[in-house]
């Protein structure tokens, strides 16, 4: 089977391929290389012994795609490809409504010309927005968005849920990432974010490593244990792995299917601080200063659904993503970027 892998270079995305290969899958990755490096793609061969096949290009381009789709016989889709920093989501919204809302609708136009109708799309969490109620089910209201990269995530599930309505042919899965941490167990392959990190782990990384002094907590007056936020961090290889398990098994069936990928359980700030001190054997320095903009106090996830229709559940501790993240920071102390 060849599935064709939009930003298949990144971080999610290359963790997916190396799963994918060794399913028996064939990806083929289309990437603009925007937020990625190309020394990926000899990584992933260094753990699977196969380099997949690599387009660099854009999924806007509709030329370009249709010819990949003419040159292949691809019979899914996981699309990978987008921006993905809230902040500069606030500062550059078209930048973001064009990549991420503009670039899955061309990608679904190009799909339908080809014939190829099943479709795996990275939602987020973000689109449940500030939770009533936690656990958040799939059935949790959404919408309630509070910056453009979250409301372009639920823009494309509304068009995408619009598609399956019009033409019941199709198979389109929209699976809603929690906070996906943490790194290939070999070291070869993890997050390499450019300039400074939005997200805790790879800045409780980069700390750990030196590159940075400290870890700002923000906020320690929350409703929660310890008063820091609490979040469902999920491992990559759970992620990628909830990927080949959508693909195997509703990826073959008409319909709309909406699945949280996460592990069910909430840890803090001050949690992750703790595991990932004790990860790399010593202390990671921090302060408590005030909350971020735009931050929720809580969100983690039911798993019920995706454990009942996909058999799949997120099966590593909090303690394997912060040695897993360790083990990839030590090795590459400036990420796939030469020293
Ligand atoms: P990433 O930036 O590492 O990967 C995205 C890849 O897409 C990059 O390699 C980039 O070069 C490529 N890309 C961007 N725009 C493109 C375009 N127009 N055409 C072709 N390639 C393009 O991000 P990631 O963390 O791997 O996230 C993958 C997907 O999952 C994104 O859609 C993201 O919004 C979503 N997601 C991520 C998280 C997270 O915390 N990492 C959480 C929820 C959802
Ligand atoms: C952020 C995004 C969300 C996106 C998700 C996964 C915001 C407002 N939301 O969510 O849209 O889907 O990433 O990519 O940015 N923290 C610190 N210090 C730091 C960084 C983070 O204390 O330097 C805290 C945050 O306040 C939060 C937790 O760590 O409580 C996790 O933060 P982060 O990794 O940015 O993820 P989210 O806020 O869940």
């Amino acid at each position: 089977m060849k599935v064709l892998v939009t930003g298949g270079m990144g971080y999610i995305g290359s963790h997916t391929c190396v799963r994918l290969i060794e399913s028996g899958i064939e990806p083929i990755i289309i990437d603009n290389l925007s937020n990625a490096k190309v020394e990926v793609l000899s990584r992933i061969e260094a753990l699977t012994g196969q380099q997949p096949l690599f387009y660099q290009g854009d999924v806007r381009d509709e030329v370009f795609l249709d010819s990949v789709f003419a040159n292949h016989n691809i019979q899914a889709v996981i699309h990978f490809a987008g921006l993905k920093a809230v902040g500069e989501s606030v500062a550059k919204p078209l930048e973001y409504y064009d990549n991420n809302v503009n670039g899955s609708f061309v990608l679904a136009r190009c799909m339908r010309k080809a014939g190829v109708k099943s479709l795996v799309f990275s939602s987020s969490a973000t689109v449940y927005g500030d939770p009533d109620t936690v656990p958040i089910t799939e059935a949790s209201p959404t919408g309630a968005t509070t910056n453009p990269y979250g409301r372009s995530k639920y823009m494309v599930e509304q068009g995408l849920s619009d598609l399956f309505f019009a033409e019941g042919d199709w198979s389109i899965t929209l699976l809603r990432y929690f906070n996906p941490v943490g790194a290939h167990p070999s070291g070869t392959m993890g997050e390499d974010p450019q300039g400074i990190p939005n997200n805790l782990m790879p800045f409780i990384a980069q700390v750990a490593i030196g590159r940075r002094e400290y870890l700002s907590v923000f906020g320690h007056d929350y409703p929660t244990p310890d008063g820091t936020g609490v979040r469902d961090y999920i491992h990559v290889m759970d992620l990628a792995e909830g990927h080949i398990a959508a693909l195997k098994t509703v990826g073959e069936q008409s319909g709309l299917h909406i699945y949280n990928l996460g592990t069910g359980k909430g840890s803090s700030v001050l949690d992750m601080v703790e595991a990932f001190s004790a990860a790399c054997g010593q202390p990671v320095r921090y302060e408590l200063c005030p909350r971020r903009p735009g931050d929720i106090a809580e969100c983690w996830a039911s798993t019920a659904k995706a454990e009942r229709e996909l058999g799949w559940q997120a099966t590593r501790s909090v303690a394997e993503m912060t040695a897993d993240t360790w083990h990839w920071q030590s090795k590459n102390p400036q990420g796939y970027s030469p020293e």
